[in-house]
């Protein structure tokens, strides 16, 4: 079932792109416009427009626009009924479920259905006094209230070994959309399946949107092994691009405008709970330009606070350098020896405070750590190179070399030691190291391999765009192989970046191909959005070559003869196409 066009016209109607957009764009009033500085481009000067009037946005640097839908589509990386769905729920406008999803994007959908059913029962497991009782006792020794519980959306994984697999059954879950984000795992003597989190404290990990993707689950025994399970990546999971409670933290952050980043989920939900609500927390991952980029969309300024240990220390220089390198003012705070931020608050709120507006600018912070530390000539060179493969990840050649600059200042080293720039690498730039090569290949199957090695780099979106396309889409023999595939390869779960794909696509003679598109390097900016935009383009160029063919055929055909008309019909139909990609 679709949505039906007038539940899309009504909320339409009802949303103001204004309101939305600034959710995640600083907007400025600008005549009877809006002006913020793009989204989904780098860029100095504002381009990026939004008119109330039209309710639409458009950016004069990269030439996205849209309306509302579009805007959330690009920004979240959501489909057109997500994005729908999504703008209902906030404007109160029901839409209608569909009943039997059957496309790709829909299968996400199942995905986020079954995770937002799991975040409820285990949120259920945990307020019911009779299953959740130790872990509520375990929550408030640590100081953490019922209304945390509410807006974490915490959770209990009960006793007992398929309980959750069981009510969802109940609820009539396909079992291979539960072991697709492995809330269920099947067992080993084939007896069954069983409840991936077990007798666990729930964290559940959402989206900018506030839709739940994964879950981290603690022990709730000190000496429990490990200490946390988490999901694995999925289809709607990627880690590099989540931090944990920034849809919690995302109205403080751009009141406040700067954000905290903890390492610990149990740390920032301490500091919310201790009046720093635009606290967000890593998940225990290491930060990704891509988890920079979220954080550089709401604001201008982050303050790091790592654990007060030489890991905690470590992963704030490099993930410092690499905030810096996307445009932000990085600040650190350095909490006494042995602390985290969780025990720092607790320990003396006012003290705490008083650090955070003290915290050292980063480059501060980083002589502070040279002075502070005994190091070897090893270390030290591990330290620079933390550094600069951090500042390395700017797609911006001058801002890089000011940040080299005042690094080989800190570090003690010639700045003529120091790696140039690399490029920002775009798709445009794919290649551009050999003009000769260039010229040769054609733009069509440049813009095919690109387009196989964002699928093989985005697992999360990667469904989606399999879906999307097919064959006749690639112009290439080996390239239409080589989708085809990754296409069986998904439908069969395997994963596409395991062994057993490589051995497939060298049993089929791929390899060679399979090697150069590994190496073709990822342009900067979001994924999903770039494997979207780089679908359209193949599908593109597929049509317009088509077209062209079709009209050499026009021009030799007899006007008016049957074949001249249906070739005629053809390449109106395919006009039609390309209007609606
Ligand atoms: N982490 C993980 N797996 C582990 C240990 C840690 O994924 N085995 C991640 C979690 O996201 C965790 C973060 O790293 O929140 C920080 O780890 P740690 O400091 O050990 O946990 P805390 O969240 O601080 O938990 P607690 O306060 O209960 O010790
Ligand atoms: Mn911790």
């Amino acid at each position: 079932m679709q949505i039906p066009q007038d539940t899309i016209n009504e909320i339409r109607e009802r949303a103001d792109i204004v309101e939305i957009v600034s959710r995640f764009v600083d907007l400025k009033r600008a005549g009877v416009n809006y002006k913020a500085l793009c989204p989904f481009h780098e860029e100095k000067t504002p381009s990026f427009v939004v008119s109330p009037d039209k309710q639409i946005f458009h950016c004069f640097g990269c030439g996205r626009g849209g309306n509302i839908f579009s805007f959330l589509m690009e920004i979240e990386g959501v489909s057109f009924p997500e994005a729908v769905r999504e703008l209902g729920k906030h404007y109160g406008i029901e839409v209608p479920s569909r009943p039997q999803p059957t496309d790709g994007s829909s299968q996400n959908e199942s995905l986020y259905r079954v995770c937002d059913f799991a975040a409820r029962w285990y949120h259920r497991q945990l307020v019911d006094k009779t299953t959740g009782g130790p872990t509520q006792r375990y929550l408030l020794d640590r100081g953490i209230p019922e209304e945390a519980w509410a807006t974490f959306q915490l959770g209990y994984a009960g006793e007992g070994w398929d309980q959750f697999w069981q009510a969802a059954r109940r609820r009539d879950v396909p079992i291979d959309v539960m072991t697709r984000v492995k809330l269920v795992v099947s067992s080993d003597k084939s007896t069954g399946y069983y409840d991936y989190f077990r007798q666990r404290l729930m964290f559940p990990i959402a989206l900018l949107s506030g839709r739940v993707v994964a879950f981290g689950a603690r022990t709730l025994d000190d000496g429990g092994q490990p200490k946390y399970l988490n999901s694995p990546e999925s289809p709607i999971y990627a880690k590099r691009r989540i931090l944990y409670g920034l849809h919690v933290a995302r109205p403080a952050i751009r009141s406040e405008r700067r954000a905290i980043l903890v390492e610990g989920y149990t740390d920032c939900i301490a500091l919310h709970l201790g009046g720093f609500q635009n606290t967000v927390a890593s998940c225990g991952t290491a930060i990704t330009a891509e988890h920079a980029g979220l954080l550089r969309r709401l604001t201008r300024e982050v303050i790091l606070m790592p654990d007060a240990d030489p890991a905690g220390m470590d992963s704030a220089l490099s993930s410092g350098s690499i905030f810096l390198a996307a445009g932000l003012d990085v600040r650190v705070v350095v909490l006494k020896a042995g602390l985290d931020p969780d025990s720092a608050i607790r320990l003396d709120r006012d003290k705490f405070a008083k650090n955070v507006g003290g915290a050292l600018e980063y480059f501060a912070y980083l002589s502070y750590i040279m002075k502070d530390r005994a190091m070897s000539p090893r270390d030290k060179e591990t330290l620079i190179q933390r550094v600069i493969t951090g500042l390395g990840s700017s797609g911006d050649k001058l801002r890089y070399e000011v940040l080299a600059q005042e690094a080989s200042k800190v570090l003690g080293i010639d700045p003529e030691s120091l790696p140039k720039w690399r490029g920002p690498r775009g798709i445009q730039d794919a290649g551009r190291t050999d003009e000769v090569r260039r010229a040769e290949v054609p733009k069509r199957t440049r813009l095919e391999k690109m387009l196989l090695r964002l699928i093989l780099e985005s697992a999360p979106e990667a469904a989606a765009a399999l879906d999307k396309l097919d064959p006749d889409d690639f112009s290439q023999d080996d390239c239409r192989e080589f989708y085809k595939l990754l296409d069986s390869a998904w439908e069969n779960h395997i994963d596409i970046r395991s062994k057993t794909f490589q051995q497939k696509a060298e049993s089929a003679g791929l390899e060679g191909l399979a090697a150069e598109i590994s190496l073709i390097p990822i342009p900067p900016g979001n994924p999903g959005i770039l494997l979207k935009d780089t679908v359209r383009r193949v599908k593109e160029l597929q049509i317009r070559d088509e077209l062209n063919m079709l009209s050499e055929k026009l021009r030799i055909l007899p006007e008016d003869s049957d074949e001249a008309i249906a070739v005629a019909k053809q390449f109106e139909m395919l006009k039609q196409a390309l209007m609606e990609l």
